[in-house]
């Protein structure tokens, strides 16, 4: 029965992930071109970039969007963001086009650029907070203005093989498909004004496009049982495991050792999981109507600072979370009949921020529950979560055959208790 159980577990966690996910079934970002005005030769449209999902954010370098015209379409000129190269733009004389690219790539511009080149939600580095975490940060906008293109919506063509980097692979973008003209309010409230004609384009995140290997990992430990239990190793494929360095190297002195790369490539501190980012979960305290857990989050990337960092865990008792400590809470209800999933993130100046790897490169929290007597037991790891993503990510969870027992359902041992497991035996007896 416990095997059976802890079996479906195991299936359940390593199923492989699809572009759906089951926490967050509705999550997508969704870019929407508002056409303001027709021009000569083309139009002005503002794009919006909306981040829907609950939990993954779009962190440093931030994202890029490319597309494909339909046409001979180029790019005038943009607020707000950049197209990264111009291309051939020799066909023009006198003024010369933004960009001329067939398939333009664009990102956001860094803060602190000009006023006269910013827009509004503009200028972030490309960074889009998640919508459980901040929606008012959750969103990008950039002006582009448009030539050699339709000027009318019967003649406009919709641009074509729409990509999102979120900043590495992992989003697949659908068609653009015209939808209902976006209706703008004005300042005050009393005039509505609308898009001449308005296209979506939705993306949905995979992790398998993501990469190959989980990215994070989950040892366990409670108060119950002395021994600790691993994140599996190589839970993060230790194909990097010649460049990795121990955290007693004297190169950790060296200047630039924290320098993020171009393409965001890790230097992890050596460990046997090899994962860049390792979800520590324990079972702290057993009282008689509650139970405590504590979590903390560690970074093994000498090259990566975590801002917006979210934690999201599934574990039936989540329904009844009476305190978190130290970090935010919210309760994520996926499917209406089931909340047993919710998220966990920094608080804004204190813990926001979880810095590189190193003496300061963790965070932690502790959760108090409140028990429901009829599902509550420390046995067959209950007292665990079922999944657990970082940053969107869905973190590798030990085999559930590893998990602690409790030190009374195993009687052969019980002669070899040693003096902790005794206090403890005694301390879970008084709680019941
Ligand atoms: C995208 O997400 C929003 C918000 O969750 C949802 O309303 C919309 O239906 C989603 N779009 C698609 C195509 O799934
Ligand atoms: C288009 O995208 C916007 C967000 O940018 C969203 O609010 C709107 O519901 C979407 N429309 C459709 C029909 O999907
Ligand atoms: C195009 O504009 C005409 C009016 O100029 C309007 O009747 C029509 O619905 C518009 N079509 C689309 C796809 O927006
Ligand atoms: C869009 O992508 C498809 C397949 O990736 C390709 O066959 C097609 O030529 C592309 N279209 C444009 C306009 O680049
Ligand atoms: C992380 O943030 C700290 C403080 O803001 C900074 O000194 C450090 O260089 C950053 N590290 C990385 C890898 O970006
Ligand atoms: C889900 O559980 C949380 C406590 O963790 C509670 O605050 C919230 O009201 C619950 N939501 C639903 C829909 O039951
Ligand atoms: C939390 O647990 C208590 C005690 O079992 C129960 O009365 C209450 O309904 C539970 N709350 C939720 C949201 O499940
Ligand atoms: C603690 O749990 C492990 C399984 O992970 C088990 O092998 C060990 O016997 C347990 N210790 C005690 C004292 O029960």
């Amino acid at each position: 029965m416990k095997f059976l159980f802890l079996a479906l577990l195991y299936c359940m966690v390593l199923s492989p992930a699809a572009a759906y996910d089951p926490l967050d079934p509705n999550g997508n970002i969704t870019i929407k071109w508002d056409i303001m005005s027709w021009t000569p030769d083309g139009y002005v449209a503002t794009v919006t970039m909306n981040n829907f999902q609950m939990y993954r954010h779009i962190g440093t370098p931030g994202w890029s969007l490319g597309w494909s015209w339909a046409k001979k379409e180029v790019i005038w000129t943009m607020v707000g963001a950049q197209a990264t190269e111009q291309g051939d733009c020799s066909k023009f004389k006198g003024n010369v086009p933004h960009c001329c690219k067939r398939n333009p790539t664009v990102v956001d511009l860094l803060p602190g650029v000009p006023y006269n080149q910013q827009y509004s939600n503009c200028c972030k580095g490309g960074v889009l907070a998640s919508w459980g975490q901040d929606p008012t940060a959750s969103v990008s906008a950039f002006q582009v203005s448009v030539g050699v293109a339709g000027t009318s919506n019967k003649t406009v063509k919709l641009p074509k093989n729409f990509t999102l980097l979120g900043p590495g692979p992992g989003y697949t973008c659908g068609p653009a498909k015209i939808v209902p003209s976006t209706v703008f309010l004005t300042a005050d409230r009393r005039r509505k004004t609308q898009a001449l004609m308005t296209w979506n384009v939705t993306c949905t995140y995979s992790q398998f496009l993501a990469s190959k290997n989980p990215t994070c990992c989950v040892s366990f430990s409670s108060f119950y049982n002395d021994s600790i239990i691993p994140c599996p190793s190589c839970a993060c494929g230790c194909q990097n495991k010649q460049n990795c360095i121990m955290s007693d190297s004297k190169i950790l002195h060296r200047a630039g050792i924290n320098t993020p790369r171009k393409d965001n490539q890790p230097l992890l501190q050596c460990t046997h999981h090899m994962c860049p980012i390792r979800v520590h979960w324990h079972v702290k305290l057993n009282y008689k109507d509650y139970w405590r857990v504590k979590i903390a989050i560690t970074n093994f990337n000498y090259r990566m600072n975590h801002t917006l960092w979210t934690l999201v865990a599934q574990h039936p008792n989540l329904n009844n979370v009476t305190q978190v400590f130290s970090f935010d809470y919210k309760p994520l209800v996926p499917y209406q009949s089931v909340n047993d999933t919710g998220m966990f993130y920094g608080m804004k100046f204190y813990n926001d921020l979880l810095m590189e790897a190193g003496p300061l490169g963790n965070v932690q929290s502790e959760v108090l529950m409140q028990k429901d007597k009829n599902t509550f037991t420390l046995k067959q790891g209950w007292g665990f979560p079922r999944r657990v993503y970082f940053n969107g990510q869905e973190c590798l969870l030990p085999p559930p055959d590893t998990y602690p027992y409790l030190p009374n359902t195993a009687y052969k041992h019980s002669l070899a208790v040693s003096k902790m497991a005794a206090y403890v035996l005694l301390l879970l007896l008084c709680a019941w």
